[in-house]
């Protein structure tokens, strides 16, 4: 795999930048938010003074199981820690832990303007898939987005290419509040990969990879088995050509030349010369092996975690405390910027 980080800057006396990154607690990661996020937190994660989190509180805009939210959310902080963000090192909380995040959220509510919300692509999506419910909440979901960001001093923000909408807004939103109050935010950069940034469904590869997907064949989990992720792969669409090349119009192949890059850390191009002349089986077989072996040790790493709670539970206990930290003194100056009477202690 392409580990190398961006620079080496990350000796004691160089400040290192702030990098914030959440993900919702929607069951089992998927490829296509291992590939266009986690990947990137764990291979800069030591680059950057880096923040994770759960999103627990975004992901109440569509309708949960208690239960199972519960589990999920315990489940993805595992799954975090599998995939190799070292929790003991960068704290990794869950969003609700952390009650400033729900406090920020509404002051930038009102620095959000309504139709900003209404452009957003996400907020139109979900609007149509969840047309009983389309709650406040999925509506001001970019400013809650916002106080993730700019609780920590965020100066970067590893997310896939469907995030980064609301991390524009989050930076203009950072922007009308310093134009008012002076400089309170930083200002974030989104970073979003090359390769991996939008991975596509493997049954529809027009469309992106969710695991809100109907068909179980769309979409890889980062928990599947060897024999699920090979059988998905075999499954995949493609065209009916027979060459191996990266071409508009070609997105089955597209996605599993992407998919190969991100992997192997070969480009494109390579990755053309390698296959030509091969058939469209063979292919699918070398991308389906790649994935599962690089897969792998994640589940082993997962079933080990989830017998140990207590560990997990040490994890984003520590985690929550030292983002609350630092978020209290975010907010607190915010509070007395925007003209809160303080509290009388
Ligand atoms: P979420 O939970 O939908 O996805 C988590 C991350 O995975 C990326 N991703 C993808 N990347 C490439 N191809 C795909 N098919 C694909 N599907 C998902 C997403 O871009 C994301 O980076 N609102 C966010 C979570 C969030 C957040 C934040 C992120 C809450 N607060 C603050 C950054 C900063 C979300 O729902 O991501």
């Amino acid at each position: 795999m392409n580990e190398q980080p961006i620079n080496q800057n990350n000796s004691a006396e160089v400040k290192q930048k702030r990098m914030f990154s959440a993900i919702q607690p929607s069951g089992n990661l998927t490829l296509g938010n291992y590939l266009g996020a986690i990947k990137n937190w764990r291979i800069l994660q030591d680059e950057y003074d880096s923040i994770f989190s759960v999103a627990d509180l975004h992901a109440l805009t569509v309708r949960q199981n208690p239960a199972e939210l519960r589990k999920n959310t315990l489940g993805m902080a595992a799954s975090l820690i599998a995939c190799g963000i070292d929790a003991k090192k960068h704290p990794l909380f869950i969003q609700s832990h952390v009650a400033e995040h729900a406090e920020l959220s509404w002051i930038l509510s009102c620095f959000t303007m309504f139709g900003e919300l209404s452009r957003m692509t996400q907020f139109k999506d979900k609007s149509k898939k969840n047309a009983d419910n389309i709650n406040a909440g999925l509506f001001t979901y970019p400013s809650l987005m916002a106080a993730d960001i700019l609780l920590y001093n965020t100066e970067v923000v590893p997310v896939g290419e469907d995030q980064r909408q609301h991390v524009e807004l989050a930076r203009d939103i950072a922007i009308r509040f310093n134009s008012i109050y002076g400089d309170v935010f930083n200002v974030p950069e989104s970073f979003i990969p090359t390769y991996g940034a939008r991975v596509k469904s493997l049954a529809e590869p027009t469309k992106k990879m969710s695991k809100s997907d109907d068909n179980q064949n769309a979409y890889v989990l980062i928990l599947d088995d060897k024999d699920t992720v090979m059988r998905k792969f075999k499954r995949a669409v493609t065209d009916s050509e027979a060459e191996i090349v990266f071409r508009e119009g070609k997105d089955g192949i597209n996605n599993l030349l992407t998919i190969m890059s991100a992997f192997t850390g070969k480009s494109i191009a390579e990755l053309e010369a390698e296959f030509a002349g091969k058939g469209y089986g063979d292919f699918k077989m070398a991308v389906g092996e790649t994935v599962a072996d690089s897969l792998a040790p994640i589940r082993e790493r997962y079933d080990e975690l989830m017998k140990d709670k207590a560990y997990l539970e040490e994890c984003i206990k520590e985690g929550a405390e030292r983002a609350s930290y630092i978020a209290c003194r975010v907010l607190s100056k915010v509070y007395k910027k925007v003209g809160l009477l303080p509290r009388i202690r």
